[in-house]
């Protein structure tokens, strides 16, 4: 096997959307974020895991024939901020920018804290400010709790 068949392990895609640099491990949780496992869509979706990258092992996910939503691209700066998003037209990448963690995040991570006045029976929209960038931390306005890794990808509404 030459060295390029071995590098090239997934197809490049005509039109749509690669997101890349998906820290290891995190790719599905990035399908279940764009919704492909719970919908009928069309668009054809790959997956590559643990592939090599210049700075180690890195996972890749690519839509074909659509962009992505802004609460999606929130959702991915949440879970995995090194992310870049690669628009891809006429097999060409016609854009490409990092996802970045908002500033505030609301109504997409419900609180860790069962107790918590956004978790009670009339719920109050859960709402948290983003108290650091590596690793990325929120904290929720209402009772003062932070999150963090896991914990926010668990809890991704
Ligand atoms: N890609 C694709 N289909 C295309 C063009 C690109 O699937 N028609 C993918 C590439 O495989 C890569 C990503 O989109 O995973 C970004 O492409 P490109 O910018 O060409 O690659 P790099 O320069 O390696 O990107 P970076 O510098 O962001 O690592
Ligand atoms: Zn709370």
């Amino acid at each position: 096997m030459n060295t390029d068949s071995k590098k090239i392990k997934i197809s490049p895609i005509k039109k749509g959307t690669v997101i890349d640099h998906i820290r290891k491990g995190q790719a599905l949780k990035v399908v279940k974020i764009l919704g492909i496992m719970e919908q009928d869509i069309d668009s054809v979706v790959s997956i590559a895991m643990n592939v090599d990258s210049s700075s180690g092992r890195k996972d890749i996910v690519k839509v074909e024939g659509r962009e992505l939503i802004h609460e999606e691209l929130d959702k991915i700066s949440l879970i995995s901020p090194e992310v870049t998003v690669n628009i891809i037209d006429d097999y060409k990448v016609r854009d490409k920018h990092r996802v970045k963690p908002p500033k505030m995040v609301k109504g997409i991570v419900r609180c860790k804290n069962t107790t918590c006045i956004t978790n009670q029976k009339e719920p109050v929209e859960p709402e948290f400010e983003v108290t650091q960038g590596k690793p990325v931390t929120i904290k929720c306005l209402y009772c003062e709790r932070e999150m963090r890794g896991e914990e926010i990808s668990e809890n991704l509404r």
